[in-house]
């Protein structure tokens, strides 16, 4: 095998549509730009599972030196990911677990304790009874089936609430206003939880064609920061609230040095959540502003570098020139 001087990392990604995967590909980027051996390459597997177990297959063939992985459904991504491993290639999965333990590690939040603190959420704000409706993801990925259990857990034990009905959306928006829009015909609910916040935007609009907006209140999961994010809908009163899911780029990006190292690393690793309501929406803002404004500055002082690496290169070539010149003469 040819010797390499650099760290080749390969991140199959589930899809690049959503703020929510921006972001954290723009943390792994950053990340890995503090690194200077570390290369990143990103494959979008634009929501195709088979396309992601090719991808998954390409970066084996590749033989990168660490593989992170955020599989699309669990189970039909949980075999190229044992191939990966059983190829010699650590492999680190990320939001979106697989089925079993075969992995090297696993970083995201935990979305069992998400949807323990979205019915928390919804409990301590009532006095009487209410009534509940639940959005879910694609039940096919782990954060919706967990997001699920954990809401269900907490709420079946209070007499305060019932969970009156629980549609089976995909993530995505559309998946939500037909069914929503039929149940809304028949029943007026206290709240509505949607495992994210594009589904809770999805929530509010139909709300709103039912003139409902003010009476339903809705609690979502993300909590992304920017113009289309759950914060600003917060800050909006489109949400009641949000549950911050923290994306977990960077961390992977470390992690995977980690790897590479040879250092300990935990099997599994826990990012933090927060409820993030009318309380403490402009506190999570201004340090969301601060965290940016780093990444920026990061990003501008990488280019510099880069432009000064390339001046030197050119000036060092041309050197090399003149000196071949004058050994001729
Ligand atoms: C982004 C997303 C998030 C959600 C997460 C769950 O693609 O849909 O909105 O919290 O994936 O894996």
């Amino acid at each position: 095998k040819e010797a390499k001087n650099h760290i080749q990392v390969g991140f199959a990604q589930a899809m690049s549509s959503d703020n929510w995967r921006k972001e954290m590909e723009k943390g792994m980027q950053v990340q890995s730009s503090l690194y200077p051996h570390v290369k990143l390459e990103i494959k979008n597997a634009n929501n195709n599972v088979e396309s992601q177990i090719q991808q998954i297959h390409d970066f084996i063939d590749e033989r990168v030196d660490v593989l992170i992985v955020s599989p699309i459904k669990s189970k039909p991504v949980t075999a190229a990911i044992e191939n990966a491993l059983k190829a010699g290639i650590p492999t680190i999965i990320i939001d979106r677990k697989i089925d079993g333990n075969n992995y090297t590690a696993y970083i995201g939040a935990n979305n069992m304790d998400i949807g323990k603190d979205a019915a928390k959420y919804i409990l301590s704000g009532i006095k009487d009874f209410t009534s509940v409706v639940q959005i879910t993801g694609d039940i096919a990925s782990s954060p919706a089936r967990e997001r699920q259990l954990g809401f269900e857990s907490v709420l079946k034990k209070s007499e305060k609430v019932k969970l009156v009905a629980t549609i089976h959306g995909d993530w995505e928006k559309p998946s939500v206003t037909g069914p929503l829009d039929k149940l809304l015909d028949s029943m007026t609910p206290g709240y509505i939880f949607a495992h994210n916040d594009r589904m809770a935007m999805g929530v509010w609009e139909v709300l709103k064609q039912h003139d409902l907006q003010n009476k339903v209140k809705i609690v979502g999961v993300d909590g992304l920061y920017g113009p289309n994010g759950g914060i600003q809908y917060v800050k909006d009163k489109i949400l009641l609230a949000t549950i911050l899911y923290p994306t977990g780029g960077a961390e992977a990006i470390d992690l995977a040095v980690k790897i590479v190292n040879g250092e300990f690393v935990h099997k599994n690793n826990t990012l933090n959540t927060v409820v993030i309501d009318s309380v403490n929406v402009d506190l999570m803002q201004n340090q969301f502003n601060k965290l940016v404004e780093q990444q920026n500055d990061i990003e501008g002082q990488q280019q510099v570098i880069n432009e000064q690496v390339k001046a030197y290169q050119s000036q060092n070539s041309m050197i090399k020139l003149m000196i071949g010149l004058l050994v001729l003469l």
